[in-house]
């Protein structure tokens, strides 16, 4: 039983790599950009084609926020487009897709946790694009779309390692305490998705289409989570907490995008680490990059 991942270079690819050699009933095919541009629609056909995946596993993106305010037509090429031709190669050998979006799709304004069926309004193109995304991916009977928020690993480049970098050097910095949300640790979102897959693959559970919300357990603002690396990593370190209108960049994130995890725990009976426990565990990995 074969399971695809496209985007393999990237933080959570990576994981699921790291991740595979736990799932001995499948046999994975690791894609990033070189071996399969998932915006080259021939190409994506004649790999599902060729490999007739069970799972696909889509953690390619273009995922640069704020570069994506300017960048738009490839942002959409990548984050839409390129869905398009994973559903279509999809179709071709009925494999399950499951897709990865973002808390960008919200606006934030809400004060309660975020379920699945809460209306969508992107603030940013990237929160525009993923959304349409998902819609694309939607359209296909066999998809799953999985949204996550703030995501972090050993490997890439992430808010994590940006400030235990930065606080290794300077004083103090300054971060945002009027956005709040739920850091994932790209590890955890790895080993769920793996695990459904495998309960699934041996007819535990039944494969659900829609879409589900993942993050860690716990809520914070960034303020906090920078707070936190500094802590873990006993770094001299100020942390000033700043407002947004303060810190200003391109895109408009939501102010508030903790979502609420209990579809994803329900359905698949996954268990989530608290957030803070998460990012112990990364930050005692040495890192890749
Ligand atoms: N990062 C976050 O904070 C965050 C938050 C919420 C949701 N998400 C979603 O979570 C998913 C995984 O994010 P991530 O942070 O793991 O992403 P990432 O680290 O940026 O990885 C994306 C990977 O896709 C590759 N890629 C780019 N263009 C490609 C193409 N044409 N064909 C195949 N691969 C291509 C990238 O290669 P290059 O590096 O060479 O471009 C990279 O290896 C994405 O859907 C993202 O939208 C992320």
């Amino acid at each position: 039983m074969k399971i695809l991942v496209t985007g393999a270079n990237g933080q959570l690819g990576s994981e699921i790599k790291k991740l595979s050699p736990l799932f001995s009933r499948f046999e994975f095919i690791f894609t990033d950009v070189n071996e399969l541009d998932i915006t080259d629609r021939q190409a994506c056909r004649e790999m599902f084609d060729r490999q007739k995946p069970f799972f696909v596993i889509n953690c390619a993106a273009y995922t640069a926020v704020d570069k994506a305010e300017s960048d738009t037509e490839l942002a959409w090429k990548l984050n839409v487009g390129a869905v398009e031709n994973l559903v279509s190669a999809c179709e071709i050998c009925g494999s399950y897709f499951i897709h990865i979006s973002t808390d960008y799709v919200f606006d934030g304004k809400s004060y309660i946790p975020y379920v699945e069926t809460d209306k969508t309004a992107p603030q940013s193109e990237y929160g525009k694009g993923k959304l349409a995304g998902e819609n694309v991916a939607l359209s296909y009977s066999k998809s799953a779309v999985i949204r996550t928020s703030w995501l972090y690993s050993a490997i890439g480049s992430n808010f994590v390692k940006t400030i235990a970098k930065l606080a290794g050097e300077r004083k103090s910095l300054n971060v945002v305490f009027d956005q709040t949300g739920t850091p994932t640790y790209a590890g955890d979102l790895a080993l769920t998705i793996l695990q459904i897959a495998d309960k699934i693959a041996g007819g535990e559970k039944e494969f659900a289409a829609g879409i589900y919300h993942y993050s860690n357990e716990g809520v914070c603002s960034w303020y906090d989570f920078a707070c936190a690396i500094v802590k873990i990593k006993r770094l001299d370190c100020k942390i000033n907490p700043v407002e947004t209108k303060d810190y200003p960049v391109r895109a408009t994130r939501p102010p508030y995008s903790v979502l609420n995890k209990s579809k994803i725990k329900s359905a698949y009976d996954v268990e989530i680490n608290h957030w803070h426990t998460s990012l112990e565990k990364m930050l005692n990995i040495k890192s890749e990059d």
